[in-house]
């Protein structure tokens, strides 16, 4: 359950986040375990020498593929009753990026996005053509009522996660042994949103961005204000500025906050160094993280 940094002398690191917002009493635990389990998940592929892109994908995969999220099958549902996902991946490296819109027939949209990035000279695909691409790719396609679960068929039901507020957008960051960063989110969007919509979390700037010269950030929250704030861009304008992560994450949440009063977001940071950052203007944020120095793994629900 809780790793030992000491499993290599690397100086490797990967925090991950499973959304901000109203995270209902009854999953906070759910949500903390899923936050670990990520972070083991793309912890191995750090240790087993793999990159931080292979590392941010094999933990926000894990995410989607765990329903107390809202990404992959745990996302939430458009006002016609449809699962509509958006997710992006950036490479600190090269500042390439990947990014897809409007997924509803394949169950991880952080893996189009990563074949975007690789495979296409684009940068963002949505709706049917980035399906199409994904088929042509050989990703496997499923019916779309299967990425449906029975929580958010109930909640749709009952109008329940539009009451809620939940936006449990969820992301990762890591540090590989080469010194490269990589940012990845995926999401559902906001519950009972227009068919169509698409949100933060695939825009560079907004819901994310990695540079291996300063860190990398990814953001989580109301993808509306996180957009007309350009939140990702903040964290690596203060960053640039000579800021730490820690205090990156907190001057970009307070500039936010200043520009979109009543603003919901929440955002992790990670330097080059592996230090790691969080902030949020939101009620909860779940986490988890292991980073340079530390013995175990760091996982909860940060209250504000
Ligand atoms: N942050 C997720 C969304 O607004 O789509």
């Amino acid at each position: 359950m809780k790793p030992k940094s000491t499993a290599t002398p690397s100086p490797v690191a990967i925090i991950v986040h499973g959304g901000a917002g109203a995270i209902h009493p009854d999953y906070h635990q759910i949500a903390q375990e899923g936050c670990v389990q990520a972070a083991q998940a793309g912890w191995r592929m750090l240790v087993a020498g793999g990159s931080a892109l292979d590392a941010v994908e094999a933990a926000v995969c894990d995410m989607e593929d765990n329903q107390a999220f809202n990404a992959g099958t745990g996302s939430v549902l458009t006002n016609a009753g449809q699962v509509e996902m958006d997710a992006g991946i950036m490479d600190g490296e090269s500042q390439a990026i990947g990014a897809v819109g409007l997924i509803r027939h394949f169950a991880h949209p952080i893996s189009l996005a990563r074949a975007v990035m690789a495979d296409t000279g684009h940068y963002f695909l949505a709706g049917e053509g980035a399906e199409d691409f994904a088929r042509a790719r050989g990703f496997t396609e499923i019916s779309s009522q299967d990425l449906i679960s029975e929580r958010r068929r109930k909640q749709y039901e009952e109008r329940a996660s539009q009451k809620a507020g939940e936006q449990d957008t969820v992301g990762a960051l890591a540090l590989d042994a080469g010194g490269n960063l990589a940012a990845a989110n995926s999401t559902g969007g906001v519950a009972f949103k227009l068919p169509g919509r698409v949100g933060d979390s695939p825009i560079p700037g907004a819901g994310f961005y990695a540079d291996n010269r300063f860190g990398a950030v990814v953001t989580t929250g109301q993808g509306e204000h996180i957009m007309q704030a350009g939140l990702a861009f903040l964290v690596m304008q203060a960053l640039e500025r000579g800021a730490s992560s820690r205090q990156a994450a907190e001057q970009a949440a307070a500039s936010f906050a200043r520009r979109i009063p009543g603003g919901q977001a929440g955002l992790v940071v990670l330097d080059t160094a592996g230090r790691v950052g969080l902030a949020h203007t939101t009620a909860f944020m779940s986490h988890a993280y292991l980073a340079p120095g530390m013995d175990e793994m760091v996982s909860g629900i940060r209250f504000r």
